[in-house]
């Protein structure tokens, strides 16, 4: 056992990093800065590490993934979870409280409690004695899966209830979601990355709960709002506006804490819940998570209790629809997009029209096989909504209205910009533009290099570079820092002032760092997270360069296909001479900082023998992923690598009771994702 005051420590920052945690979670009001944080993390993880027998149960630590599941195990609910009776007008509103009316025999106004339906899906977390115990999807109702591991990683969701005495057993229901601007967030990454982007923040939130790897899970951004109970013990209510306050006692995130929306009311009778429904549907658009209703409860429990059930559904419930945001017009044409990377996007130019308040005009096909699969053709009159009320959709054709001479819509053989043949790729569906020269590949590369997470040339916006390249001022990135004055001033509607304001953020953009600057040579599959990975390890511009795809697959979160990329990058002679022409117009790259948070963070490791790599890279690696090289064997070594032909160090090792481990082992502890 630790001493006892390493426990008193302990204990403190888990309370101290848990408070943060609320604070910036629930409550969305951060009182420390990331870095602070990052920094009592990494207390957190070394205390942890160097001493055996502390109660990690519910520590911070603890919410960053475990092994992953062959598959998810099938769990009985004590208490099946029901579903909603549905209406979808003021007429079946009304109707539901005569109902409930006539079932309780009053005359009386009914009481009830109003809250948005979140648009994700149901999970209920099990809490026994206080402590996470378990979490369930829905399921069927009856059986749900087990996905506790994935539960827990959400930040918001206390492992231990804030109760000096909390009850026996509490069931806590809610739903887990992905807030609107998270969900663009992941699908940026998604799609940089190569991974298959969602179609909307439901079906996000569902693949990841649904995810078999926790480690995945936890990175990505879940949130969970309680809304009710299944069994309790030890624990009385006597209104579900009581519930929620206790769940939020209990320290339970229960809906938006500090928004300026309206996000629940007590509403008394009929009338109150329609002027609620219409106020809610009328902040529908601005509200950061997607709804889909509103749900309408008895606010009194024993009402509740004696209304009990019909079918599936309880009597003292219903949810409130909102219409689906969609409307039907007509397709003006479809154009041809060119990526960055080259891939071709068709995109459907409609007659204007307003969906949910917005007006829409564009949406994008993706690809071939999306509108073989829907059929769209021009000149079709379609139905569109917004997905997941952000992305516009077509859903699809009103195939009545269809012109009789119109024809299937094919992909150009061709890129439309450059006229070159465009490659179908195996094992993609995407068709790609292959031409390194094409026009429209170098102004999206252009464009990413200046965004805001790459070198931030925050002066340069899209229609500068398009009149750059048409010009023939900008043919490379380096070209950026080659340009001058006069020449920004030559083209159209450039004046003195603005082209100094253009130079000026090219030139502060040449103080940046590894990551970004990795991250805008864009590099295929490499997005942000997979640069920072990549300085991490690499530390300097030319380890990078050098590369072998071995060391790359060293790396954790780099497989083999992220791998091929980089290496068939580095391996072309203009991308390097490229870099180098950076460099040398003052282009400047600061290395990651030392004291990195990643997979070995807080654990000490010795070399000893021959490796298959060379020591200095197997170091890097030990360094790039949070770990420290020592010089000596002492107890306070965690881990001594031991390659052929080990010296006296290992047996000295031994004798300490010092973790041995190959490097293949290694290589192992490394690759388990690092925490946020
Ligand atoms: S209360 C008897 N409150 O709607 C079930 N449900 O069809 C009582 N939902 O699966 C549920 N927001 O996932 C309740 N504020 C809310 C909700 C909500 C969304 C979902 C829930 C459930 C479905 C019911």
């Amino acid at each position: 056992m630790p001493n006892e005051s390493i426990v008193k420590q302990h204990e403190e920052l888990k309370k101290l990093i848990s408070l943060h945690n609320y604070n910036y979670h629930v409550l969305d009001k951060p009182q420390i800065s990331d870095l602070d944080f990052d920094r009592l993390f990494s207390e957190l993880l070394k205390i942890e590490s160097e001493n055996d027998g502390l109660d990690i149960f519910d520590s911070p630590t603890q919410k960053i993934g475990g092994e992953p599941l062959d598959k998810f195990a099938k769990v009985d609910h004590r208490m099946p979870m029901l579903s909603l009776a549905n209406s979808y007008s003021i007429e079946e509103i009304l109707e539901f409280d005569a109902r409930v009316k006539k079932f309780s025999r009053t005359t009386d106004e009914i009481e009830y409690f109003c809250e948005p339906k979140f648009d994700g899906l149901a999970i209920e977390i099990i809490y026994e004695n206080g402590r996470y115990l378990r979490a369930l999807t829905r399921g069927d109702g009856v059986t749900g899966e087990d996905v506790t591991e994935n539960i827990k990683t959400i930040r918001s969701i206390p492992l231990r209830l804030n109760s000096p005495n909390p009850p026996s057993l509490l069931e806590v229901r809610g739903e887990v979601l992905i807030f609107k601007s998270d969900f663009q967030k992941l699908n940026q990454v998604q799609q940089e990355e190569a991974q298959h982007t969602f179609a909307n923040p439901r079906n996000a939130a569902a693949g990841t709960v649904r995810q078999l790897d926790s480690k995945i899970t936890a990175n990505r951004p879940l949130r969970f709002f309680a809304y009710g109970l299944g069994q309790y013990e030890n624990i009385f209510f006597e209104s579900q506006k009581a519930i929620g306050e206790k769940l939020e006692e209990l320290g339970l995130p229960v809906n938006l804490t500090n928004a300026d929306f309206l996000l629940r009311e007590i509403c008394r009778g009929p009338q109150a819940v329609i002027d609620f429904y219409k106020k809610i549907e009328g902040q529908r658009q601005d509200m950061p998570f997607d709804i889909d209703g509103i749900v309408v409860k008895v606010n009194n429990l024993r009402l509740q209790d004696e209304l009990g059930l019909v079918a599936r559904s309880p009597r003292w419930a219903t949810a409130a629809k909102f219409k689906p945001q969609q409307a039907e017009t007509m397709v003006e044409k479809i154009i041809v997009q060119i990526g960055r990377t080259g891939t071709l996007t068709p995109v459907a130019i409609m007659a204007p029209v307003k969906v949910g308040g917005v007006v829409i005009t564009n949406a994008t096909l993706h690809n071939q096989e999306e509108i073989d699969r829907k059929d769209v053709r021009i000149g079709d009159h379609v139905i569109i909504q917004r997905a997941g009320d952000v992305i516009p959709e077509i859903v699809s054709v009103v195939f009545e209205k269809r012109q009789k001479n119109s024809k299937p819509f094919l992909l150009p053989t061709n890129c439309p910009e450059c006229g070159k043949p465009v490659v179908k790729i195996e094992d993609e569906v995407a068709s790609r533009c292959v031409n390194s020269f094409c026009p429209a590949i170098l102004k999206e590369s252009l464009k990413h290099f200046v965004s805001r997470r790459a070198m931030n040339i925050d002066k340069v916006g899209d229609k500068i570079i398009d009149s750059f390249v048409d010009h023939g001022l900008i043919k490379s990135f380096s070209d950026f820092y080659r340009l001058q004055k006069d020449q920004i001033i030559a083209l159209d509607r450039q004046g003195d002032k603005s082209a100094e304001n253009i130079l000026g953020s090219i030139e502060k953009s040449k103080q940046t760092t590894l990551a970004r600057f990795i991250f805008s040579l864009g590099i295929r599959f490499v997005g942000e997270q997979t640069a920072k990975s990549l300085a991490e390890h690499f530390v300097t511009v030319d380890d990078f360069l050098t590369a072998s795809e071995e060391s790359l697959l060293t790396i954790p979160d780099i497989g083999p296909k992220v791998a091929k990329s980089i290496q068939n990058w580095l391996t072309q002679g203009r991308s390097i001479e490229e870099v180098k022409n950076l460099l040398s117009l003052g282009v400047m790259v600061e290395g990651p900082r030392k004291n990195v948070q990643g997979t070995l963070s807080g654990q000490s490791f010795l070399i000893t023998g021959t490796l298959p790599v060379k020591r200095d890279e197997a170091k890097a690696l030990i360094e790039g992923c949070g770990g420290k090289i020592l010089s000596a064997v002492s107890a306070k070594l965690n881990f001594l690598v031991v390659g052929n032909d080990p010296g006296s160090k290992m047996e000295k090792a031994q004798s300490l009771g010092v973790n041995i481990v190959s490097w293949e082992e290694l290589l192992n502890l490394a690759k388990k994702k690092r925490p946020e």
